[in-house]
């Protein structure tokens, strides 16, 4: 790890005596004061609700400045390799470190084609699901079931890894398509080996639905948006999945718990409710306004869905190509969408309204990805199965991160106890 240590760099004046810790500074000049010895030297501890100021590892798979607007992954800025790779591509990169050769890429491509399948028990499996489960509490539960297909071998676990990586990846799309299929009563179609990744998903759901050149369109497209979903660094899912990795738990449980968390609406769950929010303005009549004050009402939990982020205090760099695929898709499709008109209004309205300036509230990656999924006739409750296909990838690569850290340990957090101070137990005869 590119990590340099300052040694006795940062001096806390604590109760009257000076603690002295070290700072760490990785390799775009960001700094942490290492607060590992904190509690040892004076019994105190760092509160950080939400984690917005705290550093839970050193990574080398994703810089953001969310000051700036920039994201690259392991040096490579995000928008070039949209603009040129596909989402395999991608995925080596962030899981290997490297942009695959040719013959890496064929090695790689070739694996996750020969996984591409859901075997008969697996597909029973899935037949046995309320066809009214929301994907993602599917995908959730199904990914952790795969323990029981592919195994939790102890010793073989670390083996194993490699053939997890790479079944997480190849399978994950299939199941999603098979959910979609299962629900209209259609049966499960086989994934076909002379297709791309996205190409054979958006296959395995619509068949020969769709004319060979609008499928290639839309594959093209959505190669795209499993790109810009790939990585995030240490995002609310992400976390989760290290989290839980960091148990030893094995790689299906800790992606299970990783869909999971990503599924929320202020997570992954907003290119959802983005389209609900849309849909509900056209409904009412394009009622902006009200839109715009309920979100700024703090007596109101309703929030603008797909703006706002954690890290980015100005434009996220993901919205940005999400816009440009959504305009690029819809023109080569030929396809109106009046909620793209919705949607620009409400962030003209937004980014000139002193609320949303001040607070630097901007669109996120989901402002505009539903729009792109929406004129591809995805259904809306699967639009964040199409997040977790993408980011997958960088959860396998954190989860590679991890395992191969040799300064890993179990993720525990403290905490400040503000209960009920020790008291005389009652017996129930006497409550
Ligand atoms: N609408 C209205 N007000 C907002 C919004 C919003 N979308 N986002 C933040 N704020 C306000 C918030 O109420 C707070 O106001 P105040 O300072 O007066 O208390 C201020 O802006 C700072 O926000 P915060 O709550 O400290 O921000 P956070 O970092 O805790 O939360 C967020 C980040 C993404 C959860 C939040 O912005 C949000 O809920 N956005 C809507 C949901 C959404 O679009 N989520 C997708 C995030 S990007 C993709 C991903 O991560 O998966």
């Amino acid at each position: 790890m590119n990590l340099t240590t300052h040694t006795d760099a940062a001096r806390l004046n604590l109760n009257g005596s000076e603690i002295v810790l070290d700072m760490v500074e990785g390799i775009e000049n960001e700094k942490a004061i290492d607060g590992l010895k904190l509690r040892s030297q004076t019994g105190v501890i760092n509160l950080d609700p939400g984690y917005g100021n705290t550093g839970s590892c050193a990574s080398a798979i994703t810089f953001l400045d969310g000051e700036k607007g920039v994201i690259h992954h392991r040096g490579y800025e995000l928008k070039e390799l949209a603009a040129n790779c596909s989402f395999l591509e991608v995925a080596y990169l962030l899981m290997a470190g490297e942009l695959p050769n040719k013959g890496e890429y064929r090695n790689w491509e070739g694996l996750v084609k020969d996984n591409s399948y859901l075997g008969p028990s697996l597909q029973e499996l899935l037949n046995h699901y309320p066809v009214r489960s929301h994907p993602m509490a599917l995908l959730a539960s199904v990914v952790l079931s795969l323990t029981g297909f592919y195994g939790d071998l102890g010793e073989e676990k670390f083996y194993q890894f490699d053939m997890d990586v790479v079944r997480l990846i190849a399978k994950t799309p299939l199941i999603a398509a098979h959910f979609y299929r299962r629900k209209r009563g259609m049966g499960y179609i086989y994934a076909d080996p002379d297709m791309g990744y996205a190409e054979n998903f958006l296959h395995s759901m619509f068949s020969k639905r769709i004319p060979e050149e609008r499928l290639k369109i839309m594959a093209d497209a959505l190669e795209k948006l499993l790109i810009i979903h790939a990585d995030h660094e240490q995002n609310c899912s992400t976390s989760t999945v290290r989290m839980i990795s960091s148990s030893g738990a094995n790689v299906y449980a800790a992606i299970g718990g990783g869909i999971g968390a990503l599924w929320g609406p202020l997570h992954g769950g907003a290119n959802e409710a983005v389209i609900n929010m849309l849909e509900y303005i056209e409904m009412s009549g394009g009622d902006l306004t009200t839109v715009i004050e309920k979100a700024k009402d703090k007596s109101d939990p309703f929030k603008l869905m797909g703006f706002g982020h954690r890290v980015y205090k100005t434009y996220d760099p993901r919205a940005v190509i999400a816009k440009q695929v959504v305009d690029d898709l819809l023109e080569k499709l030929g396809v109106e969408e009046p909620l793209v008109d919705t949607a620009m209004e409400l962030e003209r309205i937004a980014t000139e309204d002193e609320y949303f300036v001040k607070r630097n509230l901007y669109p996120n990656v989901d402002f505009y990805t539903g729009i792109a999924y929406k004129a591809m006739g995805i259904p809306k409750e699967m639009f964040t199965v199409m997040f977790t296909m993408g980011r997958m990838a960088g959860w396998l690569a954190h989860l590679l991160e991890f395992q191969a850290d040799e300064n890993r340990r179990i993720c525990r957090p403290r905490q400040i106890y503000v209960g009920h101070p020790i008291r005389p137990f009652v017996p129930m005869v006497e409550r």
